[in-house]
């Protein structure tokens, strides 16, 4: 299958690098030669993991980088495309002009898919022409290790389509879950309320970053704290998220922590900028509790 990546991200970097694995020829579609270069570099290193760790040979690693090609334009890079899966900044507005752009450049059959972490399905796919060929397809950070795809149906998506992104995700060794359109979806709206009460937590100063953290690793056996998993998605993309649920649903329960709108004010949005909840060292996996959590 021909299939398009909108956003060389973090996110779409991995849903490029699972599609390309698989066998699907991947154009990967950025406004920037950087970020692009950037994506393809990060793809590498993932496959490399792989390929030191035997589950993937020298061989494959190189058939699924020549599968990827890339584009900086919209336009020419879904011409050919039977899906565009988009993975760009968790914006309204954004996400709206690049699927007008998509439904104009995008072959009539063509399947546009969004990743998005919460904003309505519905409201996308009412600014095409083509709402029943709208679906969400949200896949999790790492994408290439997390095995869910949450694939949520639009109020016009139809059946086939449906069937259509079920089956392709469970073809590329994820597994589907089917849900429906209301704000936050299933994922986030669980996830996000927790990773806003434990900044919560640690802005009335009832336990440190550190406390908090292995509290849930320890307590709950979760991979990694809610503090170290919001520097993982991003504190930008957490609080878009946590605003999307409060609006959407109209309860103060989801109204974001002011840690969070102050931290992402200053810069702070966790791993990608190098320090959030803790400080990153490229090349280092040690954890490290940021200067202004420090005691
Ligand atoms: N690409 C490819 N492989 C990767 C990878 C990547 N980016 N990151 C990790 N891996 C692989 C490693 O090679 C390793 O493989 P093996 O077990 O086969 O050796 C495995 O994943 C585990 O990695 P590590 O040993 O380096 O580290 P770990 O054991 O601490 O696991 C983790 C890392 C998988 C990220 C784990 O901590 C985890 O599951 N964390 C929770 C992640 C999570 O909750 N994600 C969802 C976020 S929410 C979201 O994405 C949706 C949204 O809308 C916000």
């Amino acid at each position: 299958m021909q299939i398009s990546v909108i956003g060389a991200g973090q996110m779409g970097n991995g849903i490029a690098h699972v599609f390309a694995q698989s066998g699907h020829g991947v154009t990967l579609i950025d406004v920037s030669e950087a970020g692009l270069d950037k994506g393809l570099a990060t793809i590498a290193k993932n496959l490399d993991r792989q390929v030191t760790k035997g589950s993937l040979t020298a061989d494959q690693k190189a058939e699924t980088l020549a599968r990827v090609t890339t584009s900086t334009e919209i336009a020419a890079g879904v011409k050919n495309a039977e899906l565009v899966v988009e993975a760009a900044t968790e914006n309204v507005d954004l996400k709206l002009k690049i699927f007008k752009d998509l439904d104009l450049h995008a072959p009539a059959a063509c399947i546009l898919a969004t990743n998005t972490s919460s904003i309505s399905i519905t409201r996308i796919a009412a600014v095409t022409k083509r709402p029943g060929q709208v679906i969400g397809m949200h896949f999790m950070n790492p994408v290439p290790v997390m095995k869910l795809v949450e694939v949520i149906r639009g109020y016009d998506t139809t059946d086939a389509v449906t069937k259509a992104v079920a089956d392709l995700s469970a073809s590329i060794g994820k597994v589907p879950v089917l849900v429906n359109d209301y704000a936050g979806f299933v994922a986030n709206r669980i996830l996000m309320p927790m990773i806003n009460e434990a900044i919560e937590t640690l802005f009335q100063g009832v336990g440190g970053v550190a406390e908090i953290d292995t509290i849930m690793k320890l307590g709950m056996a979760h991979p990694m704290g809610p503090l170290q998993l919001a520097d993982l998605v991003g504190l930008d993309t957490c609080l878009a998220i946590l605003r999307v649920l409060h609006e959407g649903l109209g309860n103060p329960k989801y109204a974001p922590c002011p840690l969070l709108v102050q931290m992402v004010a200053a810069g702070k949005l966790g791993m990608k900028s190098g320090e959030g909840f803790y400080a990153y060292t490229a090349g280092s996996k040690d954890l490290i509790v940021a200067p202004a959590f420090r005691k």
